[in-house]
C-alpha cells in the first residue's frame, strides 16, 4: 500500500541562533493517524524543532506543510484554527476554577463567539454537558468540581489535556508530556495519550524512553541538529549510531 501524504510535513527545515545551527536541514514526514517521537540526547535540536512545527520559532530556511498548505509563516493562532494545537505548554489552566470550569471555558473559546454573553441557556447546557465528557475521557469525571490548583501534577496536565481537546485538534503536538511525573501518573498519561491518540495525529518530544518504545509508531532521533536515524522503537534502537549518540551523553 503506498504511504498516505503526510499530515505534518518539514522541508529542508534549518535554524541558526547567531552562528550555530540548532536544526540542520531536517526533513520530517508525519503520517496521519500515528503517533511519531522525536528523541536525541541532550542539545539535540528537540525543543527547536518543535518549537518551529508549532511556530514558535521561525526558521532561518526551509518550509512547514500542514495538509499540503505551506504554514511556515501562518501564525500559532491561525494553526491551531487549522487542528493543529501544541498541549501542556499552551493551555494554559486556570488555577483557581473548577477543572469544569476550565474545560467549559476552552470550549467557549472555541466557538470565538462575539456575543458569547448573550449564550443561550440551552447552549451553556451543551458546553456543561460536552466539559463533562472531555473531563471523563481524560479521567477526571470525579474531580470536575475540584479546584485545577488542589488537582495532582499528573491531573493538572490531564485537565490541561482536555482543554487541548476542546479545540477538537487533528494533531497534537506534546512537548515532554511525562517531564516532572512520577510512575504512576506517567502509566496513567500513556494510556490517556494512546487513548486520545485514536482517530488522531500526535507529534511528541519525550524523554522517557520507555513511554516512547510503547506508545510510538514511528520515532525520528536527532543528534546535533540533524535526523540520524527514523523508523520503529526497533528499529532505532538498534542502529549504531543511535546507540553511539546515546552512548556516555546525557539523555536529557
Ligand atoms: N534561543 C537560543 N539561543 C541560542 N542557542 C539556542 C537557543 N535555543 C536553543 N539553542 C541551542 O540549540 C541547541 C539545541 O537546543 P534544543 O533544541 O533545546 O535541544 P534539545 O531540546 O534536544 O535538548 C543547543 O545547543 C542549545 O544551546
Ligand atoms: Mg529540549
Amino acid at each position: 500500500m503506498p504511504n498516505p501524504a503526510p499530515i505534518i510535513e518539514a522541508r529542508a527545515l534549518t535554524r541558526s541562533f547567531g552562528g550555530f545551527i540548532a536544526v540542520n536541514n531536517v526533513n520530517l514526514s508525519v503520517t496521519p493517524g500515528t503517533i511519531h517521537a522525536m528523541i536525541g540526547p541532550n542539545g539535540a535540536g528537540k525543543s527547536t524543532l518543535f518549537n518551529l512545527l508549532t511556530k514558535f520559532l521561525q526558521p532561518s530556511s526551509g518550509n512547514i506543510f500542514f495538509k499540503n498548505q505551506d504554514i511556515t509563516l501562518t501564525a500559532p493562532a491561525d494553526i491551531a484554527r487549522l487542528g493543529l494545537v501544541r498541549s501542556f505548554q499552551i493551555s494554559s489552566v486556570f488555577p483557581h476554577l473548577t477543572a469544569h470550569e476550565n474545560v467549559r471555558v476552552a470550549l467557549q473559546a472555541r466557538e470565538r463567539d462575539t456575543f458569547s454573553f448573550w449564550k443561550s441557556n440551552r447552549k451553556l447546557r451543551r458546553f456543561n454537558e460536552e466539559a463533562m465528557a472531555l473531563l471523563d475521557s481524560v479521567g477526571l469525571a470525579d474531580r470536575a468540581q475540584s479546584k485545577a490548583s488542589e488537582l495532582s501534577y499528573g491531573r493538572k496536565r490531564a485537565l490541561e489535556l482536555a482543554t487541548t481537546l476542546a479545540l477538537e485538534p487533528e494533531v497534537l503536538l506534546l512537548d515532554e508530556p511525562m517531564a516532572g511525573m512520577g510512575t504512576e501518573d506517567i502509566g496513567r498519561t500513556a494510556a490517556l495519550i494512546r487513548r486520545v491518540g485514536k482517530g488522531r495525529t500526535i507529534l511528541m518530544v519525550e524523554h522517557n524512553l520507555g513511554v516512547v518504545a510503547d506508545l510510538s509508531d514511528k520515532i525520528t532521533v536527532l543528534r546535533r541538529g540533524e535526523i540520524i536515524a527514523e523508523g520503529t522503537y526497533e528499529e532505532v534502537s538498534s542502529d549504531s549510531e543511535v546507540r553511539k549518540a546515546y552512548m556516555g551523553g546525557t539523555h536529557g
